[in-house]
């Protein structure tokens, strides 16, 4: 029987509700199809932090590099200041396994309701595709009194990076700055995936979002290598540019003409909950951190901590990110089941609390567990 050794990094807040549920759902879709998960968990998470002063400790990423997967909970914890965790954690599992392409697919469900009614017979099915490893996540910046003085070494898959920053400052008062850095290798190749899946999934249109206007130096740049990998490996494919305030303008009014979005980093990031939320909810967004490493697989939302312990968490989110992961494993049969059971559910009269309902994770979880379809 195969067996797949999975990571699984439940996290902060609602993470390890959710996660619990994704694991359980994932587990009986691979009974169901004849195959089997192993899992190895990783207590990373505020708790962790607080208690070594480390978020992440170095020989980790060998036990997870060992993985075929990592699903993720989410991390963040109104304990720790923002930063820490989720650029110590989060981030730098991006980075280290260079996981350069964030798939953020929206879609609606027959029976979540979605805030802005679409068109008769029409779903939202559109995919952001965000460049996970540059733009203003690499983590070179600081702040100074007068003089801002800062420097980073950091690595990414495709190059060392070495960098100091100084700014002289006067009169001399608090300043602030991150650098934004984009590079041809790394913009071509998320570029490559996004017209990829463009092709696959049959468009003929890539929208590409961009901030060209304001900030040239950088969107400039992410224009010109877009523009020319689409042109030369993608003629098939019309880019579709779009300044990033005028997008987000356009989603809520016509969210079913969106097809592939191609997103820099920090756009992707906020692209995506925009578009969850016209696609019915946080708690039906999945994502996968995908590279030629180890990929990881997690729900667009955070550790929602108000909610955490409350069981009114939606759990679809992490499940769906499950149903990512075992088509990543080649388990498609199963991803599909997992999915179709999720949809049947939300079709039916029961519904999350998230979306008006009255059912806790756990419930939300069996119900789906209990329509998995018997190959
Ligand atoms: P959030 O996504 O946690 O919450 C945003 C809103 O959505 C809240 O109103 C929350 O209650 C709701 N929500 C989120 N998930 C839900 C679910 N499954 N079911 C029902 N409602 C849900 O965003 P935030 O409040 O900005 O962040 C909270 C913490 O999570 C912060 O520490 C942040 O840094 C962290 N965060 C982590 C990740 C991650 O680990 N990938 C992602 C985003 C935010
Ligand atoms: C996400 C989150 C992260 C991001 C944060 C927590 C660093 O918002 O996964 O969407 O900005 O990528
Ligand atoms: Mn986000």
């Amino acid at each position: 029987m195969t067996r797949h050794l999975i990571a699984v990094l439940p996290g902060d807040g609602i993470g390890p509700e959710v996660v619990g549920q994704a694991r359980r759902a994932a587990e009986a879709a691979a009974a169901a199809f004849g195959f089997e998960l192993k899992w190895r968990e990783f207590p990373f998470g505020a708790g962790y932090y607080l208690e070594h002063g480390l978020a992440l400790p170095p020989s980790a990423l060998d036990d997870m590099g060992e993985t075929e997967a990592l699903l993720l909970g989410a991390v963040g914890d109104p304990r720790v200041k923002p930063g820490p965790l989720e650029q110590e954690l989060l981030l730098a599992l991006r980075f280290h396994f260079d996981q350069y392409l964030n798939l953020r697919p929206a879609r609606s469900f027959p029976g979540a309701p979605t805030p802005v009614p679409l068109p008769d017979g029409q779903g939202l099915d559109a995919v952001v595709v965000r460049e996970n490893t540059e733009d203003f996540y690499m983590g070179l910046g600081g702040r100074g009194q007068g003089i801002l003085e800062t420097g980073l070494t950091t690595r990414r898959g495709l190059y060392g990076l070495t960098g100091n920053l100084t700014l002289n400052l006067e009169p001399a008062a608090e300043v602030a700055a991150t650098v934004g850095l984009m590079t041809r290798p790394a913009v071509a190749r998320i570029t490559r995936k996004a017209g990829e899946l463009a092709r696959a999934r049959g468009e003929t249109t890539l929208t590409i979002a961009t901030k060209a206007n304001a900030v040239p130096q950088l969107y400039g740049f992410w224009n010109e290598v877009t523009r020319e990998t689409v042109a030369t490996e993608f003629p098939d494919l019309t880019p579709d540019y779009q300044n990033m305030d005028a997008l987000a303008y356009l989603l809520p009014r016509q969210p079913e003409k969106l097809g592939v979005i191609l997103c820099p980093n920090l756009f992707g990031d906020i692209i995506s909950d925009l578009l969850s939320a016209l696609a019915g909810g946080l708690g039906l967004a999945a994502s996968g951190n995908i590279g030629d490493g180890l990929s990881m697989f997690e729900p667009v939302h955070g550790s929602a901590p108000a909610l955490a312990g409350t069981g009114r968490a939606n759990p679809l989110a992490a499940i769906l990110s499950a149903v990512l992961m075992l088509r990543h494993l080649g388990e498609a049969p199963a991803a599909e089941a997992l999915e179709n059971g999720v949809a049947d559910y939300l079709a039916g009269p029961d519904k999350p609390w998230e979306l008006g309902g009255r059912d806790s994770a756990e419930a939300v979880g069996s119900k789906v567990i209990a329509r998995l379809a018997k190959p």
